[in-house]
């Protein structure tokens, strides 16, 4: 049991991060081998819609992206976890997710050397904005959660938080444990 973790602030030890970090130790705790990738390390460009990985499932762009697909497919679950930049995710995280795209043919349909690897995974997600209403997350959920159903995977969910100052997270024992039982539910087939 792979469980993967996707951290879209580019704040390393800020909120996102500090909650995927429960979330993987929830992930752990039931026996999971976990792994977490922090996008602002990465080299990830834009996708260029270029259509080419239509026909081949591979993304012309030679950059870190190539890698983490790979760890994509190989997971059984994967969490993602980013703030809100203004209404929205962060770049990282909207460069990440439209590089999805090598995975799908022209009509948005797996490809098929693809799909057995992900139908069914498991994809969760969470959010902090400083807005008191976590409300103000639900266009990133949105996102992910109309990606996951379109394409057939399965939605853990979504732990959504406030924080503003980078660590603020750490005294908010409920957004923790939300965090640690998605971490928990991603390690449970
Ligand atoms: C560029 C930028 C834009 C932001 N836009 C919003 C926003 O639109 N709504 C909101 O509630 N918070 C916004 N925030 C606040 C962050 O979501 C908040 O500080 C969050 O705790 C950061 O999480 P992190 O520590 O994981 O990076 C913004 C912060 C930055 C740096």
């Amino acid at each position: 049991m792979k469980v993967l973790g996707i951290m879209g602030s580019p704040r390393i030890g800020g909120n996102s991060d500090i909650l995927l970090d429960e979330a993987l130790a929830g992930a752990k705790a039931m026996g999971a081998e976990v792994e977490k990738i922090i996008l602002d390390r990465k080299k990830i460009a834009g996708c260029k819609d270029c259509k080419k990985c239509n026909e081949t499932g591979i993304c012309v762009l030679k950059d870190d992206m190539h890698e983490i697909q790979m760890k994509i497919l190989d997971a059984d679950a994967i969490i993602h976890s980013g703030p809100v930049y203004f209404w929205s995710m962060t770049s990282q995280m909207k460069a990440y997710l439209d590089r999805w795209c090598a995975f799908f043919d022209a009509q948005w349909r797996w490809q098929k050397t693809y799909y057995p690897k992900m139908k069914g995974k498991r994809i969760g997600l969470i959010t902090v904005c400083g807005d008191p209403n976590v409300h103000t997350a639900d266009p990133i959920v949105h996102s992910f959660k109309s990606t996951v159903e379109m394409t057939k995977m399965n939605w853990l969910g979504a732990v959504m938080a406030t924080a503003n100052e980078k660590g603020e997270i750490s005294q908010n024992e409920a957004a923790k444990k939300q965090a640690l039982e998605l971490g928990r539910k991603a390690a449970t087939p």
